[in-house]
């Protein structure tokens, strides 16, 4: 390939989501690049959310309600020192982007409207646009960002590698589409790479979330934690197509939407007392158990729809005539898909990594909040704290030079191979998702350490493109963490929240711990 350009910049932030985007303006004067490898603002997760923002602004609540409630869907691993600062910040936060303009859904009276969600035990769920809460959210944020004079956002952009010199970070090596590979010079990275959904076939993750944070601070040797921990949402828009798939908000289930099988049969309020308001675990895995024996499941909104639902659902309503289903007149056949990744780049509560000049923030960190499930709603809050948080941490160490180092030499690039990348995905999806087993792991180690060993010998591409590059660096990044993934579940023996393994049904006194890997934990391939 050609020579490597140098620039300089004072930040740079990997991702754009939520926790990319707002880190990137809070962090004015600092000159920042934002790389994203998207076409356009915004990248990541936080555009399809459409459950909406938890944060305790309600007469009747309080921070202490919304950190317990997050502690107790922790299933034993939540800080509850992180969860208290996620709701007291949190609703204090959001309450000065919302007196700033961010948009919300309000009453008659001007007050923002606060929904109810499962396991949250106040009226306490922010919406923007009904359903369309991301995207009504990052639309708004991608304007500031574009706007911002400190900002040079990158697009389709791919990182390739953290620099290191003396032990801290001294820039990131990518590569941009039509200008080739760039060293840029900086002594702090930010990682805002968010979700890995990616690495299951069904994913509400967009295709850009194939855990690229997570390995690139493994690479660079920060340690990663809670890796096991991946939760699933249980209603996904049924499709044979890998990748992402269309989600059907939690919130339909709140207003009455029920669960069917193939006869028709209500079959939640078998499973657990509160029928399809149980934990989202317990009705991902009721829901999957199905899926796996070959029935066919179905959510019903026939009543929400005749009461006029369908306004209060623009997405839904629109997901579902692209599906070509109607409603009002049939159930929608649906399936879990790989949702939210509770574990993520181990950092303190203002986004530092174990590598300095390395910080995290979002999806891909793991700050303790989240323990082994999330609670819904919680991650465009998390976003948006610990993206500020780490973002004042960075203005506070004042504007650093990076350390000098050589321009780093253009990597070799294998040979565009999507095929590896998709049996990785099967294994996960089959050994590593709702259900596993200690047998169903070692054979995914087995079978992973072999796709890692092929990959290896793929053959060098003599020109590469910015295709090539991205889907080779996916490549490697999927199979270091769907390696790492697979080695952390099988090491917990235990069930506890999102992790459910057939051969230790149980929780574990011993297990009430968390679990730390670095990319040296790994056995060789
Ligand atoms: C949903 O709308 O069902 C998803 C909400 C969440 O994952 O927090």
């Amino acid at each position: 390939g050609g020579p490597v350009r140098v620039e300089d910049a004072d930040v740079v932030v990997v991702g754009s989501g939520m926790a990319g985007l707002v880190a990137a303006l809070r962090l004015a004067p600092r000159r920042v690049t934002l790389l994203t490898k998207t076409a356009d603002l915004p990248g990541g997760s936080s555009h399809w959310a459409q459950g909406g923002i938890a944060a305790a602004l309600g007469a009747e609540d309080s921070a202490e309600s919304h950190a317990a409630d997050t502690v107790a869907a922790g299933a034993g691993l939540t800080d509850p020192a992180v969860a208290d600062l996620l709701a007291r910040e949190g609703a204090a936060r959001l309450s000065r982007w919302l007196a700033d303009g961010l948009p919300a859904d309000r009453g008659a009276d001007g007050n923002v409207l606060l929904g109810r969600e499962a396991a949250h035990s106040a009226f306490r769920i922010l919406h923007a646009g009904g359903d369309a809460t991301g995207k009504t959210l990052m639309a708004h944020l991608s304007a500031q960002v574009r706007a911002a004079g400190h900002v040079d956002v990158r697009t389709r952009a791919f990182a390739w590698e953290i620099v290191k010199a003396g032990g801290r970070v001294a820039g990131l090596l990518a590569h941009e589409d039509g200008s080739g590979w760039v060293f840029i010079r900086a002594a702090t990275v930010l990682l805002a790479t968010g979700g890995i959904g990616q690495l299951w076939r069904h994913t509400t993750n967009p295709g850009e979330a194939t855990a690229d944070g997570l390995a690139l601070a493994a690479l660079a040797g920060a340690t990663l934690a809670d890796l096991e921990f991946v939760q699933f949402h249980p209603t996904a828009l049924a499709t044979a197509t890998p990748g992402q798939v269309p989600l059907l908000t939690e919130a339909l289930r709140g207003a009455g939407a029920q669960l069917l099988d193939a006869r028709g049969h209500r079959f939640m309020p078998d499973e657990h007392e509160l029928a399809e308001l149980a934990p989202r675990d317990v009705v991902a895995r009721a829901i999957g158990r199905r899926v796996a024996a070959g029935e066919r499941v179905f959510l019903d909104l026939r009543a929400i729809w005749a009461g006029g639902g369908a306004a209060k659902f623009p997405t839904v309503a629109g997901i579902c005539r692209d599906a070509g289903i109607d409603p009002a007149a049939e159930p929608v056949p649906v399936a879990p898909a790989a949702h939210y990744h509770m574990g993520g780049v181990v950092t303190d509560m203002d986004g530092r990594t174990a590598v300095p000049g390395l910080f995290a923030a979002g999806e891909v960190a793991c700050t303790g909040v989240h323990g082994a499930n999330r609670l819904a709603s919680n991650s465009l809050l998390e976003a948006l704290v610990f993206a500020e948080r780490a973002a004042d941490a960075i203005l506070a160490e004042g504007p650093l030079r990076a350390p000098d180092v050589e321009t780093p030499v253009v990597p070799a690039i294998l040979r565009d191979d999507r095929g590896l990348g998709d049996e990785a995905r099967a294994v996960l999806a089959t050994q590593a998702g709702l259900v596993r087993s200690g047998t169903g792991l070692s054979q995914a180690q087995a079978a992973l350490s072999n796709l890692h060993r092929r990959a290896d010998r793929l053959p060098l591409a003599a020109t590469p493109c910015a295709e090539t590059v991205r889907t080779a660096g996916e490549l490697r990044n999927r199979l270091l963490v769907s390696r790492l993934i697979v080695q952390a579940a099988l090491t917990r023996t235990e069930s506890r929240g999102a992790h459910t393994r057939t051969d230790w049904p149980e929780p574990r006194e011993t297990w009430l711990r968390r679990q730390v890997l670095t990319a040296r934990s790994l056995l060789p391939a």
